[in-house]
């Protein structure tokens, strides 16, 4: 969703803002715009540049506008303070006129926005009786012309006092207030950004239900909606807490509560670096991010058991004996986290003996679940700042259940608000599919399944261990499997242009035939659909026909004889009615092989772990066939990154 990027500092903001959006790109946006103060010649003034379409738009528009002495943005790039935007409509179509910052009535502040302010309608309402005349049809704009309104307010109050107006400490701060009082009016989710002509070194920010991250550097400062903005120049961080207003000037961090209290946000380092958000060769990041797979699925085990065989979580403000006493579980999560959920309840069912329930996160809180201190939620996001997800976590809190996050985003809201915490170390993912997210979020899964069973004394320490030597195998597996796909893009390429694709499993297969669809359909835009093998005669197998390509997901034949018999006669129930089966299956079950028309191997996996193995090629085959149909596979149409709305 939407990128913010904030800098105060002593090299040209211009640059700096703009590789900051680049790097948000991955979010999604279809607008983008700059604010910068001016400097030199410019100075008292805000020059204010936007477009719709990409970043390209943008960068084209400032270098016409910007070239020689009379232009409108003549000193744009000399400027040392500004912000930046990338937008994902919500309130008003992707334009020009809609696309941020938002200049204030007289043009001396502008603001950004992520976000959704609720009341805007009334905000708006008030300001057109005011005579404020609006000049685009987002929400945002409330923001930037109430800022001014305030602004001249505290100015008023100060000058009554007989303070010093033109004092910069002063100016800065008269700012900040002014936006504390905005956000105060303020109903919904948002993170601000403004600057003022007349305040320049400083840009002030503010977040409630939406994130909003400070990078720490040396004579200059960084406010971001996330850390790759900004971690190419400094990977010291704070995590704003929810409320908070943060003033940044080239030397100096101050954050304070809506209501001025001074408020802390809380350190941290960056654990990757700024070569871990670039695409290192490969076409798309979502390709380089499946080959890294490998890489985080060992980083997400590594360090989980400590020597007395206990299972570590990263952050835990719960005692074991939460956790024996939870007697069920949700696990709550949206797309392609939801899948996750769903191949955990197999295992944590066969492991710890507790009810699971997996819910889309975007129902849960609307239909009233049955929650109480005794029952363990369970919420998984890559982004930590998905708004159902966090809008379900809080529901949950409300009816005093526990709350564990599975995350990979560190100083994100939804590990930030849970009671504890285990972090997917996956490196940042870029491209707006899924995938190494995934992964990583399975492993997660089965380290806290195990985590369980050992609390509740199910499992001994000696079981939990061979779980985790088996999972300790799969990076070298992911390795043999990622070195195979040739035949899965030569056939990626056979598929490019059918109407649809249909993907059946049984038990985990059946979450990873999900998987499956939902990468085809997002990036492909391919109509595609899962279904749990046996459903198919209930109704779904009618849309068989001559040629639609089916694939299995069959299970090991080692351990579950039955599972894997069962979906061998749901292959041949399609293939019957003309189905082109592409089958995805162990190394050495032959026995597929009479009904299938393609057949990938996997190596032999433990059949609760195998989505590990048989949800990659799935990923390869949408990747390959979204780039065979020449679409945009790291920012597919409609979609983003990062999704704070409701
Ligand atoms: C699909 C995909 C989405 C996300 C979903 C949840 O490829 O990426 O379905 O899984 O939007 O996002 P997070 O995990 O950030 O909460």
């Amino acid at each position: 969703m939407c990128g913010i990027v904030g800098y105060a500092g002593a090299r040209p903001a211009l640059s700096i803002v703009l590789d900051g959006l680049r790097r948000l790109e991955y979010r999604g946006y279809d607008s983008a715009g700059v604010a910068i103060v001016g400097a030199g010649a410019g100075s008292g003034s805000l020059l204010i540049c936007k477009r719709a379409g990409k970043l390209a738009n943008l960068e084209k528009a400032l270098a016409e506008e910007s070239a020689g002495e009379d232009s409108p943005l003549a000193g744009i790039d000399s400027g040392t303070t500004g912000i930046g935007h990338t937008r994902w409509a919500t309130h008003g179509a992707p334009t020009d006129r809609n696309a941020h910052p938002h200049p204030s009535r007289h043009g001396d502040l502008a603001v950004i926005h992520n976000g959704i302010i609720e009341n805007f309608a009334r905000l708006r309402a008030e300001l057109e009786a005011d005579s404020v005349e609006f000049r685009s049809d987002t929400d945002t704009e409330c923001a930037a012309h109430l800022l001014e309104r305030e602004l001249a307010g505290v100015r008023a109050e100060i000058a009554a006092r007989g303070g010093d107006g033109l004092d910069a400490e002063v100016r800065a701060e008269a700012l900040a207030e002014a936006m504390r009082r905005v956000c105060r009016r303020l109903e919904g989710a948002f993170t601000l950004l403004a600057v003022d002509a007349a305040t320049p070194d400083v840009v002030v920010g503010a977040r409630r239900n939406s994130p909003l991250v400070v990078g720490r550097g040396q004579g200059e400062n960084f406010l971001a909606s996330d850390v790759a903005a900004f971690v190419e120049h400094t990977r010291d961080a704070i995590e704003l807490g929810q409320d908070q207003v943060v003033l940044i000037t080239p030397e100096r961090i101050e954050i304070t509560d809506f209501d001025g209290k001074p408020a802390a946000g809380k350190d941290f380092h960056v654990d990757w670096d700024a070569k871990a958000a670039e695409k290192g060769g490969y076409d798309w990041f979502m390709l380089k991010e499946i080959q890294e797979q490998p890489q985080a699925v060992a980083e997400t085990l590594l360090g989980r058991l400590t020597e007395s065989g206990e299972i570590m979580l990263d952050e835990v403000r719960l005692t074991d004996q939460d956790l024996r006493a939870a007697d069920k579980i949700f696990i709550v999560a949206c797309g392609t986290a939801y899948h996750a959920g769903l191949v955990a309840k197999y295992a944590i069912e066969h492991w710890t003996r507790i009810p699971c329930e997996v819910e889309l996160a975007s129902e849960f809180r609307y239909r009233d679940p049955v929650l109480d201190r005794s029952t363990l939620v369970v919420v998984i996001s890559q982004s930590g700042e998905t708004m159902d997800t966090l809008m379900a976590l809080r529901h949950a809190k409300e009816q005093k259940a526990r709350v564990l996050a599975i995350c990979n985003t560190n100083g994100s809201t939804i590990p930030r608000e849970s009671d504890a915490v285990l972090y997917t170390h996956g490196g940042p993912e870029i491209a707006v599919a899924s995938t190494k997210a995934f992964l990583t979020q399975l492993v997660a899964c089965y380290l806290i399944g195990l985590h369980l069973a050992q609390v509740r004394g199910v499992k001994f320490a000696d079981e939990v261990a061979a779980v985790v030597a088996q999972l300790q195998e799969m990076p070298a597996k992911l390795r043999t499997l990622l070195d195979r796909m040739e035949p899965v893009r030569e056939l990626a390429r056979e598929l490019k242009s059918v109407p649809t694709v249909l993907f059946i499993g049984r038990h985990v297969g059946y979450p990873v035939a999900l998987e499956g669809a939902l990468k085809l359909k997002e990036l492909a835009y391919i109509h595609a659909e899962g279904f749990a093998s046996g459903e198919l005669k209930h109704g779904p197998i009618a849309v068989i026909d001559r040629g639609t390509p089916v694939v299995c997901i069959v299970p090991s034949p080692a351990g579950r004889g039955l599972l894997h018999d069962k979906m061998i006669s749901n292959i041949q129930e399609v293939r019957a009615r003309g189905a082109r089966t592409i089958v995805i299956a162990e190394e050495g079950d032959e026995a597929v092989l009479p009904y299938a028309d393609h057949v990938i191997f996997v190596p032999p996996t433990p059949t609760l772990l195998a989505p590990l193995v048989t949800t990659v090629p799935l990923q390869v085959l949408a990747a390959e066939i979204a780039s065979a149909r020449g679409h945009d596979v790291d920012q597919p149409r409609n979609l983003a990154k990062s999704v704070t709305v409701e």
